[in-house]
């Protein structure tokens, strides 16, 4: 199983989905059957760290996000991902936008797995740290929603 987090420029919301996510798995001993990524629709961060406000707000609550790499969303990623989970409406229309037809991934907002049907998790990029702590608690509620999903469509590891 495959997940994929976007959001637009890949070092605010997506990589915190993937840090928070990624230590969710291991605390559920499920690391090793479910792959993990983010990435941006946008280029301008393509190689970067996520952003420092990011890094510090999840290390505080023992994420860390200091490996992680900004890319784009690539082609190839509709064959290769499951889900690919958007954090705001315009990601979610981008992702959209490029879906081959063939494309047989979830695509949708990933707060839909917190039960928040519709809402998006927002900009931190041009605010305070608030914004970022504020990423961090609808990312925790949605990631639980997430991890049930894939636990009942794995098969029982033995
Ligand atoms: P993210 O935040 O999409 O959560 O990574 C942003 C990062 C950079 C920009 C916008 C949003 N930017 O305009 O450069």
């Amino acid at each position: 199983m495959r997940v994929l987090f976007v959001c637009l420029g890949n070092i605010c919301r997506s990589p915190t989905a993937e840090g928070v996510f990624r230590r969710r798995l291991e605390e559920r001993g499920l690391a090793g059957r479910v792959e993990v990524d983010s990435c941006g629709i946008g280029a301008w961060h393509v190689g970067k760290a996520p952003d420092p406000r990011a890094m510090e707000a999840a290390a505080r609550r023992g994420v860390d996000l200091s490996a992680l790499r900004a890319r784009q969303l690539a082609d190839g990623d509709f064959a290769r991902f499951d889900y690919l989970l958007a954090m705001d409406h315009d990601n979610l229309a981008a992702i959209e936008a490029r879906r081959p037809a063939e494309c047989e991934a979830h695509v949708g907002l990933f707060l839909a797995f917190a039960g928040y049907h519709g809402r998006a998790v927002p900009d931190p990029y041009f605010g305070g740290e608030s914004g970022f702590e504020e990423v961090l608690d609808l990312v925790e509620a949605a990631a639980g929603g997430l991890i049930a999903e894939l636990e009942a469509r794995l098969e029982p590891s033995s």
